[in-house]
């Protein structure tokens, strides 16, 4: 490692709400493989913020756990506020990025030309173009690993489903229908993410991207994504309150979107129905229509039988031979457990020189998937991977490789949804 140990020495880069509030958390447990060092926002206070915020995490957690006193200690010693990425990048060997997905793929190609790892959050990228560009980019440099952070697919449920599926439990899968989402009320997301330039589109960006990350990983990542249907891609409720402030809506906030999976081996097809929602979900037979990563609308239908898993606390599985089974799920207070999974999984996929399964690729995939579905919403029928692909490249051609190439795709793709068209 850079300091000559076997500690990994993490940087945050994008020190804002999900940085401070999940990710900063997990690392005290990490103490005896990596230690969080540095921050760098680009709003330096949320820099200095966080380095306040995991000083004082730090001193609590030695509080409680005396035996990690001299780690701690060292670790205080190490923290530091940067002023430039690069002189983060310097001193680090993995970057934890949660900026706006704007700065997640610039910040990722910048680390890896430093030799620096990566994990990005979710949304990957705003375009399929900048995150087709860091995918070539890796492509060429295996040694050094890109991961998309997308906790939804660590998600305990989540790694039962891939496990039932896997088993063969209802035979093959067919379809899985899913909502993930959240309701009305819920309004402090929104505000940093319902912009098409910082975030690349609306609800379908935020938790369509999650859901789709997580219920591909669960149905099996054998499958190859092929074509997009947009069955709806609306905006429900563009004028809303946010923390008290007048808001418009101008990217969706409800997506219904279908995806067409194949199998490359035998040809066969899988397909998930995914409901993304800003405004309460609105499909499934129940009349709870919940979108939340452990208890949100779930079913898994197979040749042989159906699995049900929108308890937080048990997946059912019938099958159509009669028998039926429930496997408990262990519920966790919050969505904590599923971000120590995706953090200490890449510190170890680092460590032992085992590039993580949920990669750039995979990322650039899942946005390609939500790019698709805009462009299949314009004209109005099901969309290829292939084609939206080629239409990306047309920008490309057009504007070259760069932003101005992104801003006017993004122009394009998310005009339906403009209150002011
Ligand atoms: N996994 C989850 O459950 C989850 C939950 C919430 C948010 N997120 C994702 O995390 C990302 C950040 O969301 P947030 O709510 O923390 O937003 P936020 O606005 O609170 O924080 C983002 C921070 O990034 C900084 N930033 C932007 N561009 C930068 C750049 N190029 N270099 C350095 N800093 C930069 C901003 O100054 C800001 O402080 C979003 O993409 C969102 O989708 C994931």
């Amino acid at each position: 490692m850079k300091h000559g140990d076997s500690t990994i020495r993490v940087g945050g880069v994008g020190t804002g709400r999900i940085f401070q509030g999940a990710h900063l958390q997990i690392y005290p447990q990490l103490l005896d493989k990596a230690h969080l060092v540095g921050f760098f926002d680009k709003q330096p206070a949320r820099a200095k913020a966080a380095y306040e915020r995991y000083t004082q995490t730090l001193k609590e957690y030695a509080g409680a756990h005396p035996e990690s006193a001299e780690a701690v200690k060292a670790n205080l010693a190490q923290l530091r506020c940067y002023e430039s990425l690069d002189a983060l990048l310097d001193e680090v060997d993995v970057v934890d990025v949660c900026t706006t997905t704007r700065g997640k793929m610039p910040t990722a190609i910048r680390a890896l030309e430093k030799g620096v790892h990566s994990m990005i959050e979710k949304p990957m990228a705003r375009t399929w173009i900048e995150a087709d560009r860091a995918s070539r980019a890796f492509a060429g440099t295996p040694e050094i690993y890109c991961q998309l952070n997308d906790d939804n697919v660590f998600e305990p449920k989540y790694l039962v489903l891939g496990a039932l599926v896997r088993q063969g439990q209802i035979g093959n899968a067919q379809s899985m229908w899913l909502i993930r989402g959240s309701t009305l009320d819920a309004t402090s997301v929104l505000k940093s993410q319902a912009s098409a330039v910082e975030n690349g589109g609306g609800c379908l960006m935020d938790y369509g991207s999650h859901g789709l990350a997580a219920a591909w990983h669960v149905v099996g990542t054998h499958l190859v994504p092929v074509k997009v249907d947009a069955v709806r891609i609306e905006v429900r409720f563009p004028h809303r309150v946010l923390e008290g402030d007048p808001f418009t809506v101008e990217v969706d906030d409800d997506a219904h979107v279908k995806i067409l999976f194949e199998d490359p081996q035998s040809g066969a097809w899988t397909t998930i129905f995914l409901e993304a929602t800003w405004s309460g979900g609105e499909i499934g037979p129940s009349k709870e229509k919940r979108g939340g990563q452990n208890n949100g609308y779930l079913r898994i239908e197979g040749d042989e039988g159906v699995i049900d898993g929108t308890e937080a606390d048990r997946v059912t599985i019938t099958r159509w031979d009669g028998g039926q089974t429930i496997v408990p799920i262990r519920e966790f207070p919050s969505e904590r457990i599923s971000f120590i999974h995706e953090i200490e999984g890449f510190i170890d996929a680092v460590r032992m020189g085992k590039p993580p399964e949920i990669d750039v690729h995979y990322g650039a995939e899942v946005i390609a998937i939500c790019g698709a579905a805009y462009l299949s919403a314009i004209r109005k029928r099901a969309v290829s991977l292939e084609e939206f692909k080629d239409f990306s490249r047309e920008y490309v051609q057009k504007y070259g490789d760069n932003e101005q190439a992104e801003a006017a795709i993004l122009t394009d793709l998310l005009k339906p949804y403009q209150w002011r068209k």
